[in-house]
C-alpha cells in the first residue's frame, strides 16, 4: 500500500525525521531556512499531511492548496500563532502542537535572561572581550538584586508556573496576571491585575501566546509604569512587546534592561536600533533549544503527524472542535 504523502517544511532531529520516514512518503525541505511562500504552495500540493515549523505561514490558501485529500497539519511548536485555525477548523483539518516537552527548557532560558540582563553579563563578556578589564573595580557594572525582589509573570500556563517555582529558590515574591489562569496550590504566587504587575514587579517575565489582544501588550503605556530598576524578558513571541516603544525605554533609562529571545521581525534586522544598546541581550529563538527537548518536541510532532493520517485522534490538538460530530 502506498505511504501517505507528507511535506516536512525542515529537517528536524532524528527522532521526530525518522519516524515521519518510516510512515510516510516525505518530501522534506533540505535548506536550512525556511521554504518560501511559493515553495510551500508549490509542495503542499495533494500531500496528505504537513510538518511544518513556527516559521511557516500556513493558512487557507496553503489548506486549498493541498487539496481536499489533506488530513492533518502538525506544527512543530507549542505556539501555532503561525497556523490559521480557524481555516483548519473550517476545512476539518486538525492541527497538533507540542506542549509540555519544552516547559523547563524555556523556563530555564527566561530566568537566564532575567540574570544575564539584570547583572549584566552580557556586557562583561563584551567587556573582558574588547580588552577594557583593568583591574577590579567597586563602581563597574553595577547591576539588580534578586532576592527578595518581585517577579511579574504575565501569563501563568506551564512555563510561567515553571518560572515561579524557580524564582522561589532566588527567595523572588512572585504576582502574576493571567485572566485565565486556574490557581496552584503547590505555587506560591499571586494573581494581580495588568497594572499592579507593571506597577510593581522588578522583573517581568512574558509567557502569552500571541494573539489580537497580545500583541503589543506591552506599549509606551506599559513602560510608563514600569519601576526604573526593572529587567523584562520575553521568551514568548515577539509582537507581544512593541519594539519601538522597548527602545525608547532602553535609551531613556524608562526600565533598567532587557532580555529578549524573540523578536518582531525574525530574525532582527542588523540595523535594528536596539543593537545599538548597551542594557539588552538578544538572543535567535532559543529558549527551547536544548538536545532533549527539540528532540522531543520533533517526535511529538511526528506522532501528531502519524495519528492524524492514520484518522486517528492527535495526541495533541489545538482545535478537537473537527471532531465534533
Ligand atoms: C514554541 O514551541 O512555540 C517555541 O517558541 C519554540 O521555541
Amino acid at each position: 500500500m502506498a505511504k501517505p504523502k507528507v511535506f516536512v517544511t525542515r529537517a528536524v532531529p532524528d527522532k521526530g525525521l525518522d519516524l515521519v520516514k518510516q510512515f510516510c512518503d516525505a518530501d522534506i525541505w533540505p535548506e536550512s531556512t525556511p521554504p518560501s511562500r511559493e515553495v510551500i504552495l508549490a509542495h503542499v500540493r495533494g500531500v496528505d499531511g504537513i510538518y511544518c515549523l513556527l516559521t511557516d505561514r500556513i493558512d487557507g490558501e496553503v489548506l486549498d492548496a493541498a487539496g481536499p485529500q489533506l488530513k492533518v497539519v502538525s506544527n512543530m511548536a507549542v505556539g501555532f500563532d503561525n497556523i490559521d485555525v480557524p481555516a483548519a477548523t473550517a476545512r476539518k483539518i486538525p492541527v497538533g502542537n507540542t506542549p509540555d516537552v519544552l516547559t523547563e527548557a524555556t523556563a530555564d532560558f527566561a530566568f537566564g535572561l532575567m540574570l544575564t540582563a539584570g547583572r549584566r553579563m552580557q556586557e562583561g563578556e563584551q567587556y573582558v572581550r574588547a580588552g577594557k578589564w583593568q583591574t577590579w573595580d567597586p563602581m563597574l557594572l553595577l547591576g539588580v538584586d534578586f532576592a527578595r525582589s518581585t517577579l511579574g509573570i504575565v501569563g501563568f500556563g506551564r512555563v510561567g508556573k515553571a518560572l515561579a517555582r524557580r524564582a522561589a529558590g532566588f527567595d523572588m515574591k512572585v504576582i502574576y496576571y493571567d485572566p485565565m489562569a486556574r490557581p496552584d496550590r503547590d505555587i506560591k504566587a499571586s494573581s494581580v491585575d495588568f497594572e499592579t504587575l507593571l506597577r510593581e514587579s522588578d522583573f517581568i517575565s512574558l509567557h502569552t501566546p500571541l494573539t489580537a489582544e497580545t500583541r503589543h501588550l506591552i506599549n509606551a503605556e506599559a513602560f510608563a509604569e514600569m519601576k526604573p530598576n526593572c529587567v523584562l524578558v520575553n521568551t514568548s513571541r515577539g509582537p507581544v512587546i512593541d519594539l519601538d516603544a522597548l527602545y525608547q525605554a532602553l535609551k531613556n533609562h524608562q526600565i533598567f534592561a532587557a532580555g529578549l529571545d524573540v523578536t518582531d521581525p525574525e530574525p532582527l534586522p542588523l540595523d535594528s536600533p536596539l543593537l545599538t544598546l548597551e542594557n539588552i541581550v538578544i538572543c535567535p529563538h532559543i529558549a527551547s533549544a536544548s538536545k532533549s527537548t527539540r528532540e522531543k518536541m520533533a517526535l511529538m510532532a511526528a506522532k501528531n503527524l502519524i495519528s492524524g493520517l492514520k484518522g486517528e485522534y492527535l495526541p495533541n490538538c489545538v482545535n478537537p472542535e473537527v471532531y465534533a460530530k
